[in-house]
């Protein structure tokens, strides 16, 4: 993959370090690029095949799942490369169609076919509960002691899926994606980023270069996404009014497709549902960006943070003006109950949240969204060993394909 390197600007704040959007050049820069001219120009630079399959060997991908169709959930999975680790995390029904049962089985033979490594898990089990309440992890439970509902929730599980499994880095990519070669090169996205940074903690978030929508009967191509476009906007005013000068480095404010090292992720604490993405930047400027008074982080590297724009089309499920309201609704409401969310910031996005408010009254009540942010503790707090004991003594929780374990 070849891409703009070094990043043409770069925003500081406190250790973190925010690279301006990057662009590729080519998808695919060969197998093995000797030569350093080859390799690297002035303005840009390629990773070959080898070095990024390397970067992918210690890679897990999590994809959350709630009742997608089967066969788009097959598609994303045959555009994850190879060498990465495959973790699936649904949050799919059990009755009266058992739809979970369905995934598993589907995965079972997609694995025989490809050879992949894959696991996959379902949130709500209640051995899972059951765990989290053993080992004290109860900030991902809801009242009943069940594991909440929420992608958020899916990702923590599958980061420490990840983590009982030795890998370094963490990648997310959701599972109703059209198109399986662009699932193919976020991965690469991913492990370009990685082999760029200079950091252990660092954060690769992609861009879509466009979200292709069909009215009348014709294709077009929208830069952003509805929500997107808002998110970016706030954390871009957030940065400016921490720094003083006005930006606009953000532009990936949700993007569902990125990735975390796990030395980053581990340190995280985390939001519920579609407020997560966004969250993720303010958390991160919450704990390593020097603004708080009083808060410190325990680690001393920088946190690097890529945005890297994709040469395919993201192309996925709509599911509906409601769902994007309330998605919109959750995300602003993360930036907005931040500690460093400035009080004129804070009143823009509390009228822009009136206005949705208005609207959210009539859906909240017909779908699975609500503004009030939870907030999931840091895994790091968590007794990993004895959560992987506990995880392998349940052996109906986890199916595991083609792993070493399996
Ligand atoms: N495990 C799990 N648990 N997965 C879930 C859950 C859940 O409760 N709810 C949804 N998912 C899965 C979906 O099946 C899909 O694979 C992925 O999470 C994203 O959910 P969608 O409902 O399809 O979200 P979206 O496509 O509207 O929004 C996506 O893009 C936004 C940016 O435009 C998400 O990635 C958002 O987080 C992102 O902000």
């Amino acid at each position: 993959m070849r891409l703009d390197f070094p990043p043409k600007h770069t925003e500081t704040i406190g250790a973190v370090k925010i690279h301006s959007l990057q662009k590729i050049y080519e998808i695919d820069s060969g197998y093995n690029v000797n030569s350093k001219m080859q390799q690297n120009n002035n303005s840009t630079t390629a990773f070959d095949n080898r070095k990024l399959s390397k970067k992918c060997a210690n890679m897990a991908i999590v994809i959350p799942v709630k009742n997608e169709k089967l066969s788009l959930l097959e598609g994303v999975l045959s555009g994850i490369p190879n060498e990465c680790l495959i973790i699936i995390v649904s949050n799919s029904q059990r009755t009266p169609v058992d739809r979970y049962a369905m995934e598993v089985e589907m995965v079972k033979q997609f694995s025989q076919f490809s050879n992949k490594k894959i696991s996959i898990i379902h949130q709500r089990d209640p051995n899972l509960s059951r765990i989290f309440h053993k080992i004290n992890y109860t900030s991902i439970l809801d009242q009943h002691s069940q594991v909440r509902r929420g992608k958020a929730e899916g990702m923590v599980i599958g980061i420490l899926l990840a983590k009982i499994q030795g890998k370094k880095y963490v990648g997310f990519i959701d599972s109703d994606n059209y198109f399986p070669g662009a699932v193919n090169e976020y991965v690469k996205i991913f492990a370009s980023g990685f082999a760029m940074a200079e950091s252990c903690l660092s954060n690769v978030r992609v861009c879509w270069r466009s979200k292709p929508k069909i009215a009348n009967n014709k294709v077009y191509f929208p830069r952003w996404g509805r929500v997107s476009e808002h998110s970016n906007k706030y954390l871009n005013d957030l940065i400016s009014y921490i720094t003083g000068y006005e930006t606009d480095i953000i532009t990936t404010g949700n993007a569902g497709e990125h990735a975390l090292s796990m030395s980053l992720a581990e340190n995280m604490e985390f939001a519920s549902g579609y407020s997560v993405e966004p969250y993720e930047l303010v958390n991160i400027l919450e704990n390593f960006g020097g603004i708080i008074k009083g808060s410190k982080s325990a680690h001393k590297d920088n946190v690097e943070i890529f945005q890297i724009e994709t040469r395919n089309p993201h192309f996925h499920e709509d599911k509906g003006d409601d769902h994007v309201t309330s998605m919109l609704q959750e995300s602003l409401s993360a930036i907005n109950n931040s500690k460093i969310c400035n009080t004129d910031i804070t009143r823009d996005i509390k009228n822009h949240l009136l206005v949705l408010q208005q609207k959210t009254n009539q859906i909240n009540s017909r779908i699975n969204g609500s503004a009030n942010n939870h907030i999931m503790d840091p895994i790091k707090i968590i007794p990993i060993d004895k959560f992987n004991e506990l995880v392998i003594d349940s052996p109906k929780l986890l199916h595991l394909f083609n792993t070493s374990e399996s």
